[in-house]
């Protein structure tokens, strides 16, 4: 029985995904070799969703060991264009909003190569980044973002403390939902903060998560799947609250940028969290056949995107994938699409080209070939930003090019 991580109640499956191989282990040719003849085995491990009925948490089943996952090597956080105006026009609001004192500090759990620290940096806020990716540290610190290569639980919070004092904000993009330890995690944060600092976290909504099919976004890093009530719930374990959260409707699918502090600050609360738990309550979220409906959509899904690309396959046209993003592992894998259908797929981060995906084994190329292969459809399995990329490609579109975009909902643009 698998039981809930916040309040320990058993929870219920509502999604299996099947063994799936992790996202972000991609494979070099050398390892690939190995594979084919059988020498070594690509590791895979059940990938399952669970819903507490107590809580409303929604978790995946087994939790594999963080040195597995998440010394990554290869992430590089998005140049995207909508997640770096996305990202200065936060790092503006939480200045006018939280940053008005003298002397300010700001620390950033998994900072990746500073990019946001930076931000502030430059407004003169000292900056202190936490990132577990050695390779991706040293990036950041070369580039002048002080960056300290641990994972951030209660006793990094403390040596940070000790060493720089107190923070006024804690801010972590995307990685809340992916801590193992929310307890040591979110003790540490509370101490750093003190009285009046803010802990700030974006994450993947759960109401677009289930509104717009996003399963792929489930794998085995993604250990989390929150409601603002849930996040009301766990927080008020450690005597903090919410007392703002805004939603980014255009970031990885759907996002909450989640504003908490110590209930000793006495901070006013801002009306939106009460107006998002009620939206919670009409979307059925504490409802477990909500979940069972969803699982319903996700195994239509599957059925449908096979028959759409068996079809276009049958008429001759050649196939390739955009982006190679974690989620491309679990769309890829869970419904069966490889090599079969796709000749390759193209992305444009340089750590993860010429490298193979995991599973599937599709060979990652850079966004060249998009122009050099013209393939007939590309399906943009980097969905999150499909705006920014259709529109980047206008020239593949006007030699006659195609996108399959397959998640909100299965179409094609143009159409
Ligand atoms: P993410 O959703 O985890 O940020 O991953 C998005 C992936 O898509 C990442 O590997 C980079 C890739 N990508 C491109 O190849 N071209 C683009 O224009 C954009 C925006 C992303
Ligand atoms: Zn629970």
């Amino acid at each position: 029985m698998v039981k809930c991580r916040i309040c320990n109640a058993d929870t219920e499956l509502f999604l299996s995904l099947g063994d799936m191989p992790l996202a972000n282990n991609f494979l070099n040719k050398k390892i690939l070799e190995k594979i084919n003849k059988g020498d070594e085995k690509e590791e895979r491990y059940p990938l399952e969703l669970f819903f507490c009925n107590n809580c409303g948490m929604v978790q995946i089943g087994e939790l594999l060991p963080p040195q597995k996952l998440f010394i990554n090597y290869i992430y590089l956080a998005s140049n995207s264009e909508t997640i770096k105006s996305h990202i200065a026009l936060l790092v503006n609001r939480i200045m006018h909003n939280y940053l008005t004192s003298k002397d300010t500090m700001v620390v950033e759990i998994g900072s990746n190569t500073g990019h946001l620290l930076k931000l502030f940096k430059d407004n003169g806020i000292k900056v202190l980044g936490i990132e577990p990716a050695k390779n991706i540290a040293a990036i950041a610190n070369r580039n002048g973002i002080e960056t300290k290569s641990v994972f951030f639980n209660e006793k990094t919070a403390e040596l940070a403390k000790k060493k720089h004092g107190m923070a006024d904000v804690i801010i972590g993009r995307h990685v809340f939902a992916h801590i193992k330890d929310l307890d040591s995690s979110i003790k540490g944060a509370r101490s750093l903060i003190g009285k009046n600092g803010v802990f700030i976290i974006e994450i993947p909504y759960l109401v677009d998560f289930l509104e717009r099919n996003e399963f792929d976004t489930v794998y085995h890093e993604h250990l989390s799947y929150f409601s603002v009530k849930t996040l009301k719930f766990l927080f008020n374990k450690y005597d903090m609250e919410i007392v703002d959260v805004e939603r980014a409707l255009d970031i990885h699918g759907g996002s909450i940028v989640v504003y908490i502090k110590n209930k000793t600050s006495n901070a006013k609360i801002s009306s939106r969290v009460s107006e998002l738990i009620k939206l919670e309550k009409e979307k059925k979220l504490d409802d477990f056949k909500t979940y069972v409906d969803f699982a319903d959509r996700v195994f239509k899904f599957k059925e449908k995107i096979l028959n759409v690309l068996k079809d276009l396959k049958k008429q001759g046209n050649r196939i390739c994938g955009y982006g190679a993003p974690a989620k491309s592992t679990t769309l890829l894998n869970y419904c069966g699409i490889g090599a079969d259908l796709l000749d390759f797929v193209v992305d444009n981060t340089p750590t993860k080209q010429g490298l193979h995906l995991p599973g599937s084994h599709l060979l990652v190329c850079s966004d060249e070939h998009v122009l050099k292969k013209q393939p007939d459809y590309f399906l943009l399995l980097a969905w999150n930003f499909a705006n920014e990329i259709i529109k980047k490609e206008s020239e593949y579109i006007k030699r006659g090019g195609k996108f399959i975009v397959p998640i909100p909902d299965i179409h094609i643009v143009p159409s």
